[in-house]
């Protein structure tokens, strides 16, 4: 029997990380896109904004009370992928509206909402599946907490995360931080003590963390390079087995023993945590992910699965 359909919507289509879901969301074996919203390309085709999007389906232009009269038309669930402090309206007019319909939200506006799961699957799966409120992970908060989960009741103080993006985790709107005339020969640090990724990254691991972000001058993907201070002693192939054993069974979460290259992450739907390296009462991982992907629109298709009861992986071409 043929698996049902689901529709479902996207708002923020135009950004990167709308891409990135327009091309999952249309690659997806059982979701059907509904509509796909944009101010900048209202009306014009999906293809106006990359090459490989059909040019038979168009942006459209829907205010908040819109996108809630299309939930409200047997819409399933909507990605939200807009920036930080916009989504109230769209879920307040879909709470009315639509309450059934699933709401996954890209930004940083329900991290700290204890009425919205946290989408990270690989930690919280079970209060994900059915779940009609999702509020997605960072880019760097997934990755930092995939990195130190394993080490997390071994930690004598707060580990430090130095890391590392490319231009496109600072979305489309032009600023320093996505200039490539000034990242060009350069790398960028920026928000070096409270980044709302520290505060994110401590909330869910429950574990004080400090985090240094820097931009550099590829366009995705991040590497972290994390040294975490330990009650115990460990050697690599002990910290490795622990990795190992705690992932085994995490298709997204990929283990080794050498060094992680950000090149070798983009385009990728992982998290790679490697570079095993000890000291005493020290360990040092690199974790590398594609900020786009794991980072954002993967980890979303993989909540929206889980909400919708599909098979978790169910369109992510792994
Ligand atoms: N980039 C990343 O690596 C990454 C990773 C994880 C999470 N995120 C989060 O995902 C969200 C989207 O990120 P992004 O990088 O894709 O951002 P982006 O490239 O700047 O895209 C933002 C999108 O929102 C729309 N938009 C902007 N202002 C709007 C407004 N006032 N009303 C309605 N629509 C508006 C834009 O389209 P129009 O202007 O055409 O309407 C565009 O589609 C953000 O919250 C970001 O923090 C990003």
């Amino acid at each position: 029997m043929a698996e049902p359909t689901h529709h479902v919507g996207l708002i923020g289509a135009r950004g990167h990380v709308g891409a990135e879901l327009l091309r999952l969301v249309l690659g997806h074996p059982q979701l059907d896109l509904a509509f796909a919203s944009s101010r900048q390309l209202a009306k014009q085709p999906l293809r106006q904004l990359a090459d490989d999007l059909p040019l038979d389906r168009s942006f459209e232009l829907l205010d908040a009370q819109a996108v809630a009269k299309r939930a409200a038309a047997g819409v399933s669930a909507i990605f939200l992928a807009l920036p930080n402090d916009l989504s109230a309206a769209y879920v307040e007019a879909i709470d009315a509206a639509a309450p059934g319909c699933a709401i996954i939200d890209l930004s940083a506006d329900h991290r700290f909402d204890a009425n919205w799961a946290y989408g990270l699957p690989e930690h919280h799966r079970a209060v994900l599946k059915g779940a009609k409120r999702i509020a997605n992970p960072g880019c760097y908060a997934t990755a930092a907490q995939i990195a130190l989960a394993p080490l997390v009741d071994q930690l004598s103080g707060a580990p430090q995360i130095f890391g590392v993006s490319g231009y496109s985790g600072a979305g489309t709107t032009p600023s320093p931080k996505n200039d490539p005339e000034q990242l060009r020969d350069n790398l960028m640090p920026y928000k070096l003590a409270g980044h709302i990724h520290e505060r994110e990254i401590a909330r869910h691991l429950g574990h004080e963390v400090h985090f240094m972000p820097h931009v550099a001058s590829f366009f995705r993907g991040i590497s972290l390079t994390i040294h975490a201070p330990l009650t115990r002693d460990h050697d690599p192939a002990s910290l490795l087995a622990l990795y190992e054993e705690r992932y085994a069974h995490e298709p997204l979460i990929h283990v080794q023993a050498d060094i992680p290259f950000v090149r070798d992450a983009t385009h990728k739907h992982l998290v790679t945590v490697g570079a095993m390296t000890t000291g005493e009462r020290y360990a040092v991982v690199v974790a590398t992910i594609d900020n786009l992907l794991k980072g954002a629109a993967t980890q979303a298709v993989q909540n929206m699965n889980l909400a919708l009861g599909l098979d978790e992986l169910s369109g992510l071409p792994i």
